[in-house]
């Protein structure tokens, strides 16, 4: 089967084709291109965002239908979540295109498409592979800039959302503390990078171990799976705001610190969740899973507790449509020719 991927659900307007049968895979194609409009906003405008999706979409697909020809059996496209106008630029579009090839709209759950995108290996282009299996009975830690998520997989198909965070995502922390320090959107990377410099600096200055700040680690205790990253972004801007940044030590530790504590938490309820559950195999998407703070404290748990992670290969940690094409194909049963009529309905939304 060959399935055609479509994602725009925030600002990335992303193609991808795939071949598929059972558990051999070909990746014929994979696009993705980000819109660059948004650094200086501090965040996606979603009127913006949509019109980048109208002009770009039409010339990613011109260059996958370059690369990979015009010959498809469905189309597996995002219908949420996401910014409403940025998917309705995407849904806008492969309506035409099912109509114009006649073929099926498959609509995707974009979060199942991050907790798929744990088990696409390392690939090249147009080699056929073979796919590995959702791991059953396990744990998936979804963190992207929309959502903070601990999911039970029963087995492919078969979720539970164990907790979600009740404000803000976790990467839309690490985005607006970026913006409190005057870094570009998307500020992710950039904190990270801070953080990581100031983790390698082994030489704690006395006048800044006294500025340390002490960040709070919200709802650790809380017994439960949710989680809560307001608090914590409110807790870094009062400390920007009694101690204004002087120089990039400063934002090099303002960074550490916070990203000490909303990973701390993460770590903690996936351990928990892995413990009730009695998981052995945890699996990771969102742009979030970029994080290497994040990875390394998840490999120490894994030794420490013996269990194996799959981590997304480093081209489809972002959002792309190589994941949402994967996750078309196991739900190939839901096509369509009306997939504005599937918005809202799936579990993981
Ligand atoms: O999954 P994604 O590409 O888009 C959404 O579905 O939201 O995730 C984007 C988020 C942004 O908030 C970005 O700042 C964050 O992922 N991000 C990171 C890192 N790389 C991207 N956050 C922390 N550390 C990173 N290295
Ligand atoms: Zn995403």
């Amino acid at each position: 089967m060959r399935i055609l991927g479509i994602e725009s659900s925030c600002d990335d307007s992303a193609m991808a084709v795939i071949e598929i049968q059972d558990n051999k895979i070909k990746i014929l194609g994979n696009i993705v291109s980000t819109q660059t409009i948004h650094a200086g906003y501090g965040g996606v405008f979603p009127m913006m965002a949509k019109r980048e999706h109208i002009k770009n979409l039409p010339i990613v697909y011109e260059e996958i239908i370059r690369d990979c020809g015009e010959n498809f059996d469905a189309i597996a496209l995002t219908v949420g979540p996401g910014l409403p106008p940025s998917l309705w630029a995407g849904i806008t579009f492969a309506e035409e295109l099912s109509k114009k090839l006649n073929i099926p709209i498959i609509p995707v759950n974009h979060m199942e498409g991050h907790l798929l995108s744990a088990i696409i290996p390392e690939f090249k282009l147009n080699e056929e592979m073979e796919l590995k299996g959702v791991p059953e009975n396990s744990i998936c830690l979804l963190v992207s800039g929309g959502h903070t998520q601990i999911v039970h997989i029963e087995k492919l198909g078969k979720y539970k959302i164990l907790g979600t965070t009740l404000d803000d995502a976790v990467g839309e922390a690490f985005d607006k503390v970026a913006r409190m320090m005057d870094l570009p959107y998307p500020g992710g990377p950039a904190i990270s990078r801070l953080a990581e410099a100031n983790r390698a600096d082994v030489i704690t200055m006395p006048s800044e171990a006294s500025r340390k700040p002490n960040f709070p680690r919200p709802m650790l205790h809380s017994k439960d799976y949710n989680f809560s990253f307001s608090g914590l972004k409110t807790a870094v801007l009062y400390y920007i705001r009694d101690n204004p940044i002087k120089n990039e030590e400063d934002k090099m530790m303002i960074a550490k610190e916070f990203e000490d504590s909303a990973i701390e938490v993460i770590i903690k309820k996936v351990a928990d969740a892995m413990e009730e559950y009695g998981s052995s195999h945890i699996l990771l998407g969102g742009g979030v899973a970029a994080n290497r703070y994040l990875q390394n404290e998840l490999k120490k748990l894994a030794e420490e507790r013996k269990f194996e992670i799959y981590f997304p290969i480093r081209e489809i940690i972002g959002d792309n449509a190589l994941m949402i094409a994967l996750a078309g194909y196991f739900n190939k049963e839901k096509a369509t020719n009306e997939p504005q009529k599937a918005i809202g309905t799936w579990p993981l939304s």
